[in-house]
């Protein structure tokens, strides 16, 4: 079992990662941010709420939003934050596995993020697509699987993700949605090995056993979707999120703080790099206010629990290669 439970965290906590380099804890996610407000958010987090890490994909379509909000407060900063203060993580979408589309698709995530380099690059999924036009997430099934690129392995990819680090055109690289299975493959050949695996992760879905895998290889995990705040139309947010759960409730009453703030609270102090997505501002600031207050062992426990209790992914796409699921689980 885990039993990590670091109480002594600041707005300044950052992990180190197996590569020596280190990131920020606590950042923003911004999967599904309207792009009108993107700038604006990611100008606010990094000028006024003190965020310095940024997750975003090649297939969020919003990179250069990112990077508009991105020039915007470092030029507004004048000076008091740099580049080099900053954490960007971008991903390698599906559809660019291919060795020869690797390097390509990350210097269009550059160009658009108005950036030299960014510090964590990721395969997003374990999944190659053959790279077509308009071959993306938004297709149904049955085209999906017709355009599956079964002759490109995850560990060609991964041996053209080395040479980006060589190119200097990312820090780190690592993972997204790897089995631990996936990434044993990775370590039988990797130069590099992966820093980081971002998966799914909240109080109803606490990957144990990944938890385990990835402290026993010092991999770092980055918990996403972390308020599991992902309901569908026909559900209800008490059904599915952790952000109305009574123990929760209980402990953020007892805290003063909102129930999302209890929440980051228990991915930090459980050694997690947590980034929750908002476009609000109000929540942007509250999301960062979690470092006045720690929660006790027993507290811990109690959200613990209710991943037994509730357990529940929410994230697992239709994606299939050889008709196997892409999570087992
Ligand atoms: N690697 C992957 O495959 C993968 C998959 C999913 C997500 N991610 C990354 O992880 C990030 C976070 O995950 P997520 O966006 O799925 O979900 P999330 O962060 O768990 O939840 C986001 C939702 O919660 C709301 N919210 C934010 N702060 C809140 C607060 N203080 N109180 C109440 N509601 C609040 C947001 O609404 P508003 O925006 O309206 O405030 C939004 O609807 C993503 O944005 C993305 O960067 C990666």
């Amino acid at each position: 079992m885990i039993t990590h439970n670091d109480k002594t965290l600041s707005l300044e906590s950052r992990v180190v990662l197996s590569d020596k380099h280190t990131m920020p804890q606590l950042g923003l996610g911004t999967w599904r941010s309207e792009s009108k407000q993107l700038q604006n958010i990611v100008k606010e987090a990094i000028l006024n709420c003190g965020y310095r890490l940024i997750d975003t994909a090649w297939i969020y379509e919003n990179e250069q939003e990112i990077g508009n909000g991105i020039h915007e407060a470092l030029e507004q900063s004048q000076g008091k934050i740099k580049r080099e203060d900053l954490f960007i993580t971008t991903k390698l979408w599906n559809q660019h596995h291919a060795p020869d589309d690797v390097e390509w698709a990350l210097r269009d995530s550059l160009k658009k993020l108005r950036l030299d380099y960014v510090d964590l690059y990721l395969i997003h999924w374990p999944v190659a697509f053959k790279n077509m036009p308009g071959n993306t997430s938004s297709q149904s099934e049955d085209e999906k699987t017709r355009y599956f690129n079964e002759n490109v392995t995850l560990t060609d990819t991964w041996k053209a993700m080395e040479k980006l680090v060589d190119l200097k055109l990312t820090r780190s690289i690592g993972v997204s949605n790897f089995s631990q299975s996936e990434i044993d493959e990775l370590f039988k050949i990797a130069r590099i090995k992966p820093v980081v695996n971002q998966i799914e992760l909240h109080p109803y879905f606490n990957q144990h056993n990944m938890r385990e895998y990835c402290a026993k290889h010092n991999i770092a995990i980055m918990s996403y979707s972390p308020l599991s705040n992902l309901k569908r139309e026909t559900e209800r947010d008490e059904d599915v999120s952790s952000l109305y759960n009574p123990v929760i409730q209980d402990i953020a009453k007892s805290k003063h703080k909102s129930t999302a703030q209890i929440i980051i609270r228990w991915h930090l102090q459980n050694g997690l790099i947590v980034i929750p997505k908002t476009v609000t501002l109000e929540r942007l600031i509250e999301n960062f206010e979690v470092f006045d207050f720690a929660l006790s062992d027993n507290e811990m426990r109690q959200i613990d629990r209710l991943g037994e209790t509730h357990r529940r992914r929410l994230v697992n796409p239709s994606f299939r290669l050889s008709n196997k699921p892409v999570f087992d689980d």
